[in-house]
C-alpha cells in the first residue's frame, strides 16, 4: 500500500472558541463556499457543548465531528469529565487526544493520553494522537528521539488493527498559533519517523495504512505542499478552522 490508498483526513480544532450560535452560523457560511468533501475525510473537533448542534448543522456538509478530549473512565464521580459512552452518543466519530494544550495546561502525559487511546478504540471512536517537540527539545537535536517515545508511550497495548485506524497529528509545538509553520522538509522528516516507529512497533501493513497528519499555522496557502509529502496524509488546523477559509483547506488540491 502506499500513499495513494490512504485517505487524507483534515481536521479542525477549535479549542475553546465558538458557541452553538456561531457554531450554526459558521456551517452556513461554509456551505456557500465549499461543496461536499467527498475526497477526504473532514471533521471538526469542537468544544463538548457544541457537539449535538455540530452534528446537526455539519451533517449536510459530509464534516464528522470530532470532540477535544475524552476522560478513561466509564462512569462515576470524576467532576467536569467526559466520559466515551456520552461522546458516542452525541454523534462523536473522532477525539483529539493528548494535545500539546492539554499536556501543558491539564497535566496531560503519555501514560494518561494511552489510556484515553485505549479507551476510545474501545467505544470505536477514532483517535488523533498528537505528538510534537518543544523548540529547545529541537534545537538539542532530540526531536526524532521524543516522538518515538511518545509514540510508543500511546500505542502500548493496542493491537495492530486498531493502530491502523488511528490518526496521528504531527504538531511542532513552536509551530502551534505561532503562524511560523515548520518547513515541508522538516514535516515530512518526522512524519516519515513516526511511520517508521509505527513499523517497528507493528509491521509494515499497518505503518502503511495509519495516517499522519501535520499540525501548526496550517493556512490554504501552506497546505497544498505539505499535504502532499509521502508521509503527510492530512492536517489538524487549529486558527485557520475558525474561519470558512478552512473551506478552502478542504478543498488543497481542487
Ligand atoms: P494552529 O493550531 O493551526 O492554530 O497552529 C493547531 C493545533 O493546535 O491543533
Amino acid at each position: 500500500m502506499n500513499r495513494r490508498y490512504r485517505k487524507t483526513v483534515i481536521a479542525g480544532n477549535w479549542k475553546m472558541n465558538m458557541t452553538a450560535t456561531e457554531t450554526k452560523k459558521f456551517a452556513e457560511e461554509l456551505k456557500k463556499i465549499m461543496p461536499r468533501a467527498k475526497w477526504c475525510d473532514t471533521l471538526i473537533c469542537v468544544p463538548a457543548c457544541n457537539i449535538q448542534t455540530a452534528a446537526k448543522a455539519f451533517k449536510d456538509l459530509r464534516i464528522s465531528v470530532g470532540a477535544e478530549n475524552v476522560y478513561f473512565e466509564e462512569k462515576g464521580a470524576y467532576t467536569g469529565e467526559i466520559s466515551p459512552a456520552m461522546l458516542v452518543d452525541a454523534g462523536v466519530k473522532y477525539v483529539v487526544i493528548g494535545h500539546s494544550e492539554r499536556r501543558e495546561y491539564f497535566a496531560e502525559s503519555d501514560e494518561t493520553v494511552n489510556k484515553k487511546v485505549l479507551k476510545a478504540f474501545e467505544y470505536g471512536i477514532t483517535p488523533i494522537v498528537c505528538c510534537g517537540e518543544s523548540l529547545t527539545q529541537r534545537e538539542q537535536g532530540i526531536t526524532i528521539d521524543w516522538i518515538r517515545q511518545q509514540i510508543k508511550i500511546a500505542f502500548l497495548n493496542v493491537p495492530a488493527d486498531k493502530a491502523a485506524e488511528a490518526v496521528i497529528a504531527y504538531e511542532p509545538i513552536w509551530a502551534i498559533g505561532t503562524g511560523k509553520v515548520a518547513t515541508t522538509e522538516q514535516a515530512q522528516e518526522v512524519c516519515g519517523a513516526i511511520r517508521a516507529c509505527i513499523a517497528e512497533i507493528y509491521d509494515e501493513a499497518t505503518a502503511e495504512a495509519i495516517r499522519i497528519q501535520y499540525g501548526g499555522s496550517v493556512s490554504a496557502g501552506s497546505a497544498p505542499e505539505l499535504f502532499a509529502q509521502p508521509d503527510i496524509d492530512g492536517g489538524l488546523v487549529g486558527g485557520a478552522s475558525l474561519k470558512p477559509d478552512f473551506g478552502k483547506i478542504v478543498c488543497y488540491n481542487k
